[in-house]
C-alpha cells in the first residue's frame, strides 16, 4: 500500500525537521512492505511575500487529495504573524474542520528536563481546535483614531464541545481511564459553564472514565507539581495551546512535543505537526530537535493504520535518545538535526 502524503515544510525550522523526518517515515514503511509518496507544497512565508497568500485559495482541496499532511511550522519575523498563522495552519484546521488537536507528552528515558521527577510522565492534551478564543470572530473599531478598539469574541458551541469530549473520553478509555476537563468557569460565566455541563453529559456515556474538572490556573501548577496524576486533559482552544507548551517542558522542551489535528472518523486527512513554531532564533543552523516532528510522523502512521511502522519509529527514537551523544543543543547536546535523524534511521535499520 502507498501512503500519499502532502508535506508542508513551511518556515524557519519547519523545513529542517520535515526533511529529517521524511526519510525515517519512508524507511519505516518500506521495511513493512509499504511505500511513501510525498507531494511537497511550498506554502508559507515565502509564498505570502511572493503572491500575497501563504497558500492557494483552494489549498484545502489540494490537501483533501492526500491521505495525511506532515506540517513543519509557519512564521517569519518580517511578516505579520496573524497573516501567516491564519493564512495557513489555523485556516486549514478550520476549513477541514479538524475537530481536535491531540498533543501527547511523554518523558523519554535519558532526556533531561528542567522539571524534577518527571520519569514516566505520560499524558495527552486534547485541545478543541476550531472554535473558542481562536474562532476568528471580532473586529477592530475606531482604527487609527487613537481610540482603537479590538474585539475578540470567543465562541463555544455544544456540537463542537461534544465531539471533542467524545474523542477525549474514547482516548481515556484506551489509556488509564482518567479525564481532566480544563475550564475557567468561575471567571468566564457563559462558555465554560457550558463546557462543564456538556462534558458531564458526555461522561454519562463513559462510565469507566473518571472525570474531574480543574480550573486552568490550578492546572498550570498541577502540570508541574503532580504530572503523574494526569492522563487525558481536555481543554478549549486557548487553554490547550498554552498548557501544551508548558507540558512540553516536562518532556524536555518544545523540540519533544508532537501533535495531530484530526476529525475523528477520518473523513478528511489529518495534519500532523510539531507543537512548536518556526523557532526563528535557531532556524538555518541545522540544530533544531527533529523529535517532535518524528513523533508527529509516528502519530500519522498510526492513524492511517500502519501501527507497526509507527512503533518502529518510536522504538528507534526512544533507544537513540537514551544516549546523550545524539542529543541536540536544546537537550544540552551537540548533535545536529540530521545527526539525530540519521541515528534514528540507523537504529531502525539495525533491528
Ligand atoms: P517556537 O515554538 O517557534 O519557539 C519557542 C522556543 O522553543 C524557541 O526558543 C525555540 O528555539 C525553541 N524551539 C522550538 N522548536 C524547537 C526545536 N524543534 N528544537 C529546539 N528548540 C526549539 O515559538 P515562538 O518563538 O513563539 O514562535 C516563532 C514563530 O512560530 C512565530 O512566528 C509564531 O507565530 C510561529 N508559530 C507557529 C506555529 C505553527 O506553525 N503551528 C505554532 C507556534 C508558533
Ligand atoms: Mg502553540
Amino acid at each position: 500500500m502507498t501512503v500519499r502524503l502532502a508535506a508542508i515544510p513551511g518556515d524557519g525550522v519547519g523545513p529542517e525537521v520535515v526533511a529529517a523526518t521524511l526519510p525515517v517515515l519512508s524507511a519505516a514503511l518500506e521495511s513493512h512492505g509499504e511505500h511513501l509518496e510525498v507531494t511537497e507544497l511550498d506554502w508559507g512565508a515565502d509564498r505570502f511575500v511572493r503572491e500575497g497568500a501563504a497558500m492557494p485559495a483552494d489549498g484545502a482541496e489540494t490537501v483533501r487529495r492526500h491521505d495525511a499532511v506532515l506540517f513543519g511550522a509557519v512564521g517569519r519575523p518580517d511578516v505579520p504573524d496573524h497573516e501567516l498563522v491564519w493564512g495557513l495552519i489555523i485556516g486549514l484546521r478550520q476549513q477541514l474542520d479538524l475537530a481536535v488537536n491531540v498533543r501527547p507528552v511523554r518523558a523519554f528515558e535519558g532526556v533531561p528536563s528542567r522539571v524534577r521527577d518527571v520519569e514516566g510522565v505520560d499524558l495527552v492534551i486534547v485541545r478543541e481546535n476550531t472554535e473558542g478564543e481562536y474562532v476568528g470572530a471580532g473586529g477592530l473599531a475606531h482604527a487609527g483614531t487613537g481610540h482603537d478598539l479590538g474585539i475578540e469574541v470567543a465562541v463555544h458551541s455544544r456540537r463542537v464541545i461534544e465531539r471533542a469530549a467524545e474523542y477525549a473520553f474514547g482516548l481515556a478509555e484506551q489509556r488509564r481511564g482518567r479525564l481532566s476537563l480544563v475550564t475557567k468557569s468561575n471567571a468566564m460565566r457563559h462558555g465554560y459553564p457550558l463546557w462543564d455541563s456538556v462534558v458531564r453529559e458526555v461522561a454519562q456515556r463513559h462510565p469507566d472514565v473518571e472525570l474531574e474538572i480543574v480550573l486552568v490556573d490550578a492546572m498550570a501548577a498541577r502540570l508541574v507539581q503532580a504530572p503523574h496524576s494526569l492522563d487525558v486533559l481536555l481543554a478549549g482552544n486557548l487553554f490547550g495551546d498554552i498548557l501544551s507548551d508548558l507540558a512540553a517542558v516536562l518532556a524536555g522542551g518544545m523540540g519533544m512535543a508532537p501533535s495531530a489535528n484530526v476529525l475523528p472518523g477520518g473523513a478528511v486527512p489529518g495534519i500532523y505537526e510539531p507543537v512548536h513554531g518556526s523557532a526563528p532564533d535557531i532556524a538555518g543552523r541545522g540544530i533544531a530537535n527533529p523529535t517532535a516532528c518524528l513523533l508527529s510522523g509516528a502519530m500519522l502512521l498510526d492513524d492511517l493504520g500502519h501501527s507497526a511502522p509507527a512503533d518502529a519509529v518510536r522504538t528507534a527514537l526512544a533507544t537513540t535518545l537514551r544516549s546523550a551523544q545524539h542529543h541536540t543543543p536544546d537537550l544540552g547536546g551537540t548533535a545536529s538535526t540530521s545527526q539525530l535523524a540519521a541515528a534514528v534511521l540507523h537504529e531502525m535499520e539495525s533491528r
